[in-house]
């Protein structure tokens, strides 16, 4: 993993919308053929309708054209949460980086991340 990426998803954490939890999270999703794609949370009065940084940037990235498999990896300034190692799973990126709770950037594969997926 380059480091750009994980920076790349710390600059944009900025323009996080999260007036609720004040937790700004961002992402940054490479595609295989170079494009990148950033996401941040957006939270909303109806708290479960927020949405996550990294969901936000797959959105973005299928948005665009991408599939899944057409991703090499994304850089998360969170650990990502269970819904969004679903949706990690679903897009076969070769890893996920990430600020894990003790506060080291660690890489991981979806399936490290989610073991024994759903799958339909
Ligand atoms: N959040 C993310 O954006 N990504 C994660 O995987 C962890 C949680 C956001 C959702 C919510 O806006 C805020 O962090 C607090 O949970």
């Amino acid at each position: 993993m380059s480091d750009d990426l994980y920076e790349r998803a710390v600059a944009i954490a900025e323009r996080a919308y999260a007036p609720y939890s004040r937790y700004l999270v961002g992402a940054a999703a490479r595609a295989r053929d170079g494009r990148i794609f950033e996401g941040v949370n957006v939270e909303n009065a109806s708290y479960p309708l927020g949405i996550c940084a990294e969901r936000a940037a797959l959105a973005r990235a299928v948005t665009e054209g991408c599939a899944p498999g057409d991703l090499e990896e994304i850089a998360i300034t969170a650990s990502p949460c269970g819904g969004c190692r679903q949706w990690l799973h679903e897009f076969k990126l070769d890893r996920v980086t990430f600020k894990n709770a003790d506060g080291e950037i660690v890489s991981r594969t979806p399936a490290e991340l989610l073991p024994e997926t759903f799958e339909l």
